[in-house]
């Protein structure tokens, strides 16, 4: 993967746009599009009872709230780091939304020294994402925050 051109076309389709869900969306279909091998890729936000709601997305219909601190995301809020999980299946706290993802990466958002959600991507094959991928994933989802941070504090 080419993180580094990925990274450009994303700043570049963001640009000059400050609305949260027209660049949520945008970069949603973005990444789905534009990384291969995957099944879902999308936002999900704290609200304020702390549990995770669906946001924009690319991919089947997925579960639209998940509970605080629960899952592969929750994992990624608790501990404000990125969370790769090579097998769904063999991650205990895993939630099911589409039975064809196999492997997971959940990036969270921070935005104004809080964390206010999590950008979550699925694929159908096992370890599919690997140190490289996490790393690009996670400069792609600074190219989101940019833009966006002021609407994702409020
Ligand atoms: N599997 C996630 C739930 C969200 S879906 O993958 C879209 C989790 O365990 O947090």
């Amino acid at each position: 993967m080419d993180y580094d051109l990925l990274v450009a076309q994303a700043a570049s389709l963001l640009e000059g746009e400050s609305n949260l869900i027209a660049n949520a969306a945008n970069f949603a279909a973005f990444i789905y599009h534009e990384i291969p091998e995957l099944n879902w890729a999308g936002f999900y936000f704290i609200a304020p009872s702390g549990d995770l709601v669906l946001g924009p997305f690319n991919g089947r219909p997925a579960c639209t709230r998940l509970p605080k601190g629960r899952g592969v995301c929750g994992a990624a809020v608790t501990s404000g780091k990125t969370v790769v999980v090579d097998d769904v299946h063999a991650f205990a706290d895993h939630i099911v939304c589409d039975s064809a993802s196999a492997s997971e990466i959940v990036v969270p958002l921070h935005a104004g020294g809080a964390i206010v959600g999590v950008f979550d991507i699925d694929s159908p094959r096992v370890a599919r994402f690997n140190n490289a991928d996490r790393a690009g994933i996670e400069r792609l989802v600074q190219v989101f925050l940019k833009p966006s941070e002021s609407e994702l504090m409020q």
